[in-house]
């Protein structure tokens, strides 16, 4: 039995990971549960997998989850430093931090610093902190296994590989819903436009930095410090039908690609699971009926944002932090129509410009760029 804390149980990643632990009761356990403001989803998370402790970010959502559970003995919990609480405890196998975002920093951290594992679904703790969180699994000799699709892709193909073998890794994406759209009306884009994902179902922010191609941008930061390519070994390759998860090219030319349909619970179970491999009873990839698997190249100038995060990733020090910040920031603004959508490489790209970047930051050193570039977003809104 694998005992499973999932911190972000109530998004999108968080409910696919319930489901794959209710699929499978023998293998896993719920051990901790953590959410940001859904209260009344958490509760009922936390009445069907009883676990221990759980813990909510918004402090004003306390007394009512513990008055719910008041009966059930499971303690509550509240506050960043309840979840980072329950990021560090040691009764677990295995943390899922699918927090979204910058939040997710933090609990990674205390994850790692306390001794466990990680199944990381919060690409945002890689792209700000990368190094110290190299450094931390390193010292405690920990794993983590990603669960973003392309990078668990690329983790499945390199299996058994010798890592001077690898020649090049190739991060698939879709394109988003605005590969085709004409450039000189992405001044228009509204929120609702941009949150029609075409082959994907998830949380609003990452289908906004999918429409941006920021995602694509976050990955490649992502897959540098999971696999310890320089930049000019990962390529993009936009696929639409978004069936090919990711490849991975060897130096005799050879190319594996992890394959499947377009669905977070794959990735999830394999995460978890690992090194086994579960029987699914979703659905299967009808190629047949798929027929066409198309491939294009990702077009930098219309979709900035792409070019921004290989800079940001070359530059090193805070720059990545500040890229990821500031774009999540531009995002919630632009959600809230207070930005146009293009407005969000525009600000990313003056931030990096203008802000101090600091080599070989500690995490005081990153928390304080992550509140430099909220500022920064900040006080762009109030012109
Ligand atoms: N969704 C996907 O298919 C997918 C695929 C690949 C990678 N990812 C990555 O997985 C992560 C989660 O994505 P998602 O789509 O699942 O996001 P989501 O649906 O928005 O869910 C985010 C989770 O984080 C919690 N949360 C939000 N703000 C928080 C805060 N300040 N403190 C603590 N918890 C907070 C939310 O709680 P409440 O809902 O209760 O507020 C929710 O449980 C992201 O890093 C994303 O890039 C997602």
């Amino acid at each position: 039995m694998k005992r499973i804390s999932i911190l972000g149980s109530t998004g999108s990643i968080g409910k696919n990971a319930l489901r794959v632990i209710a699929a499978n009761p023998n293998r896993f356990s719920v051990e901790y549960l953590t959410a940001g403001h859904n209260a009344d989803l958490l509760i009922e998370q936390a009445l069907n997998f009883q676990p221990k402790t759980i813990a909510i970010a918004d402090k004003k959502q306390v007394a009512a989850v513990q008055q719910s559970l008041k009966p059930y003995h499971i303690e509550v919990l509240d506050g960043k430093q309840g979840i980072n609480e329950i990021a560090a405890k040691q009764d677990v196998d295995l943390v899922l931090n699918a927090i979204v975002g910058s939040a997710g920093l933090e609990p990674s951290y205390h994850a790692l610093q306390a001794g466990n594992d990680i199944a990381l679904s919060n690409k945002e703790s890689l792209v700000m902190a990368g190094e110290l969180i190299n450094r931390l699994l390193k010292e405690k000799n920990l794993k983590l296994y990603p669960v973003d699709s392309e990078h668990s892709a690329v983790w499945q193909c390199i299996a058994g590989e010798k890592p001077e073998n690898i020649r090049r890794i190739i991060l698939t994406g879709s394109g988003g819903p605005f590969r085709s759209y004409p450039v000189e009306q992405f001044d228009q884009i509204t929120p609702a436009q941009a949150l029609k994902h075409p082959t994907w179902s998830m949380g609003r922010k990452i289908t906004i930095d999918s429409a941006t191609l920021m995602n694509k941008g976050l990955e490649i930061i992502e897959a540098y410090w999971l696999f310890h390519l320089p930049p000019e070994q990962m390529d993009i390759l936009i696929h639409p039908q978004s069936i090919i998860h990711s490849m991975v090219e060897f130096i005799d030319g050879s190319i594996k690609a992890q394959l499947g349909l377009p669905d977070m619970k794959l990735p999830i179970q394999y995460a978890l699971s690992y090194p086994d491999r579960l029987p699914v009873s979703w659905e299967n990839t009808d190629f047949a009926s798929i027929g066409t698997l198309t491939f294009e190249a990702p077009d930098f100038a219309k979709f900035p944002s792409i070019q921004l995060a290989y800079d940001a990733l070359k530059r090193g020090g805070t720059a990545p932090a500040i890229l990821n910040v500031v774009n999540e920031w531009a995002v919630y603004a632009f959600l809230e129509h207070k930005i146009k959508f293009t407005d969000i490489p525009r600000f990313v790209e003056e931030a990096l410009s203008t802000l101090p970047i600091k080599d070989i930051p500690k995490l005081a050193d990153i928390l304080k760029a992550e509140q430099a570039g909220r500022e920064f977003v900040e006080n762009k809104l109030l012109k």
